[in-house]
C-alpha cells in the first residue's frame, strides 16, 4: 500500500548530498567518555550503508544542555566508523564554514557526522515553531543549500519539533530512512492487528506517560486487557485502596510529587474499563537485597516493592501465551538487580516464546530486553523511548508529520 510520506524506495539516491538525521543519543559513562551502548547506532547502519552511493551527512544530538552527558559526537562517530566497516568522519561543527566547506568536498560514498545539534541555539529556541520559521534558521538555511535530500531516522527524536528534526520540511523533499520505516509500520501494525485477544503490559516507571497510552488503547479497542507492572501496578493497586506502605509511598512522592492525579487517572480508567485492568496479585518487597513474597493482604508493607510476585508473572505468562497480539512497555520490577529480576525475566521470555506479533519499547524497556538477549527474538523492539510512548498514546509525532506534509509539498511542485 503507497504510504503517505516517501522513503528511500522513492528516489534515486545515487550521486545525491543527503542529510540524514539519526537519533544516536546514547547512555554515556561520565568519566571516560565511552558510549555504555550503541544499540541506536547500530539500527541505523542500515540505513547508512543503502546509501553508499551518497554523500551522507548525519544530524544527531546527544542528551540535552545541562547533563553530564551532554558531549560532542566524537566517539560517535568513531563507534560507527567501527559498526559499518568504512570511516564516518566527525567535524567539530555543525553549519559553520568548516562544516559547509567539509560537505562541499565529499565525495559519493564518505560519510561525515556534524557536531552535536543541541549545541546550537536554534535548537532550543525554535524548537515547536512553524515550518517556515524553522525554515529561515541559519543551520537549516546553510545546510539545505548544500544538500538534494532530507533524511528522517530519528523515530526514537519524533516526538520533538526542533529544527533539526522538522526544520527542513519546506526546503527540502523529506524521506523517511529505514529505520523510521520500520517503527512506523511495526508500531502501527501493533496499533491495528486485528487479531485477537490483544494484550498490553504496561509498567515501568514513567507512569504519567504509561496512563496515556493505556487510555489511547482501550479507548480504541486496540488491546482486549491490560496487565500492569512496576510503578503503574502500585498506582493502580492504591487506586483500588491497597495502603502500599510508607516506604512505598515516600518513593512515589519523591519520584512523581503529587501522585494524587494519576491515582484519580487509574480510578477513571478502573471504573470505565471494568475487569479489563490486571493488577498483581502478589508483590516482592527488597528486604536488604533479599526477596521476600507478599500477597496483597499483607499489605501496608514496611519495605520497599521491588517485583510482581510469582503468581503474577506466572498468571501474566498464560495470558500473554493466549494472545495474538502484544504491546509492552517496562520492565516489572528493578531488572538491574538480578534478584528482582524475576517478573521482568518470565514476562519478557514470554512475548518472545508467544507465536503472537509483539512489539516491545519505551523507556527501560530497551535495556531489559538487551539483558535479557531477547534481541532478534521479539517481533520488534523500539529504539523510541518517550518517543515510542508518544506514539502508542495516539499523540502527535511532529517528525512523522512533517514527513506527510513534505510528500504533499512534493506533489504540489513546491520543491521545483
Ligand atoms: C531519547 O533518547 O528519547 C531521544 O533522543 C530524545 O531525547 P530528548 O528526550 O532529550 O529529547
Amino acid at each position: 500500500m503507497p504510504k503517505d510520506y516517501f522513503t528511500m524506495d522513492d528516489f534515486d539516491l545515487k550521486d545525491k548530498t543527503v542529510l540524514l538525521r539519526v537519533d544516536i543519543n546514547s547512555p554515556i559513562n561520565p568519566s571516560s567518555g565511552e558510549l555504555l551502548d550503541d544499540t541506536r547506532l547500530r539500527h541505523h547502519t542500515k540505513t547508512i550503508s543503502e546509501l553508499s552511493e551518497s554523500r551522507v551527512v548525519l544530524l544527531a544530538h546527544q542528551s540535552r544542555p545541562g547533563k553530564k552527558d551532554f558531549t560532542n559526537l566524537q566517539k560517535h562517530a568513531k563507534r560507527l566508523s567501527n559498526r559499518l566497516g568504512k570511516k564516518v568522519s566527525y567535524i567539530d561543527d555543525f553549519f559553520g564554514s568548516r562544516a559547509q566547506n567539509t560537505i562541499k568536498k565529499m565525495q559519493k560514498g564518505e560519510v561525515v557526522l556534524l557536531e552535536n545539534t543541541r549545541f546550537y541555539a536554534e535548537e532550543h529556541v525554535l524548537k515547536n515553531r512553524d515550518f517556515s520559521i524553522q525554515a529561515g534558521s541559519h543551520m537549516v538555511c546553510h545546510l539545505s543549500k548544500l544538500a538534494d535530500y532530507f533524511i528522517n531516522d530519528a523515530f526514537a527524536a519524533a516526538h520533538r519539533a526542533q529544527p533539526s528534526i522538522i526544520g527542513f520540511t519546506e526546503v527540502l523533499p523529506c524521506l523517511s530512512g529505514r529505520v523510521m520505516e520500520k517503527e512506523i509500520s511495526m508500531l502501527t501494525r501493533a496499533l491495528k492487528n486485528t487479531k485477537r485477544p490483544s494484550i498490553a503490559v504496561l509498567g515501568g516507571i514513567k507512569v504519567y506517560d504509561t496512563i496515556e497510552v493505556m487510555r489511547n488503547l482501550l479507548e480504541n479497542d486496540m488491546v482486549d486487557k491490560v496487565l500492569t507492572t512496576g510503578l503503574v501496578a502500585n498506582i493502580f493497586l492504591l487506586a483500588r485502596e491497597y495502603n502500599l506502605g510508607k516506604p512505598n509511598i515516600a518513593f512515589l512522592e519523591r519520584e512523581m510529587g503529587s501522585y494524587d492525579e494519576l491515582t484519580e487517572q487509574a480510578k477513571g480508567l478502573d471504573s470505565k474499563f471494568s475487569g479489563r485492568i490486571d493488577i498483581p496479585s502478589d508483590l516482592v518487597l527488597n528486604d536488604n537485597g533479599k526477596r521476600k513474597a507478599i500477597l496483597l493482604d499483607d499489605l501496608p508493607a514496611d519495605l520497599r516493592i521491588f517485583d510482581i510476585g510469582l503468581d503474577t508473572a506466572v498468571e501474566y505468562r498464560k495470558q500473554i501465551l493466549a494472545a495474538k497480539n502484544l504491546i509492552l512497555n517496562g520492565p516489572a520490577g528493578v531488572f538491574e538487580i538480578e534478584e528482582f529480576a524475576v517478573g521482568t525475566t518470565i514476562i519478557f521470555n514470554a512475548i518472545a516464546e508467544s507465536q503472537s506479533f509483539g512489539v516491545i519499547g519505551g523507556g527501560e524497556t530497551v535495556a531489559a530486553a538487551r539483558n535479557l538477549n531477547l534481541e532478534g527474538k521479539i517481533d520488534h523492539i523500539s529504539t523510541g523511548g518517550g518517543a515510542c510512548l508518544n506514539f502508542l498514546a495516539g499523540k502527535g509525532m511532529p517528525a512523522i508529520d512533517a514527513l506527510k506534509h513534505s510528500k504533499k509539498l512534493y506533489e504540489d511542485g513546491h520543491y521545483d
